[in-house]
């Protein structure tokens, strides 16, 4: 499945609306029922309101009804497998991940947690809310 969900996050950087940085960025999102939801960053004139792969991703399994996943794999043409930006951690930080796959174009793959990735985060349990 983690070749799949890469793939897919791959495919998804294709689509990427990056005019302004040229840096493409996709991610894939796999729900606990193996339906996968993809994403990419989506810039705007007025830079500031830019969105990333992973929060469309996760957005998009959101807006469909998704609440439990599985992993998100997130890719970009990197060095080293791409880090999520802050934002990002903070969004994953939302939802129980069993991981977060990141990835570059070349295929070399650094499998996190969300803890590791946002540690001491502020998450749902703060606000005693029962997902
Ligand atoms: N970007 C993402 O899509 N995900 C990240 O985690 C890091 C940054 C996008 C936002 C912007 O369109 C471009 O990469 C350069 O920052």
């Amino acid at each position: 499945m983690d070749k799949k969900l890469l793939a897919a996050a791959l495919a998804a950087r294709e689509n990427a609306y990056a005019p302004y940085s040229k840096f493409k960025v996709g991610a894939a999102v796999e729900t606990a029922d193996g339906h996968i939801f993809t994403g990419c960053n989506v810039e705007n004139a007025s830079y500031g309101l830019t969105c990333c792969a992973e929060r469309n991703a996760v957005f998009a399994a959101i807006g469909s009804g998704a609440r439990s996943f599985k992993a998100l794999c997130v890719v970009a043409d990197t060095e080293e497998p791409v880090a999520p930006c802050g934002a990002c951690r903070q969004v994953l930080a939302e939802f129980p991940f069993e991981k977060i796959i990141l990835a570059n174009c070349k295929g070399l793959t650094k499998i996190m947690t969300v803890a590791e990735l946002l540690p001491y985060g502020f998450g749902p349990e703060a606000l005693e809310f029962e997902k």
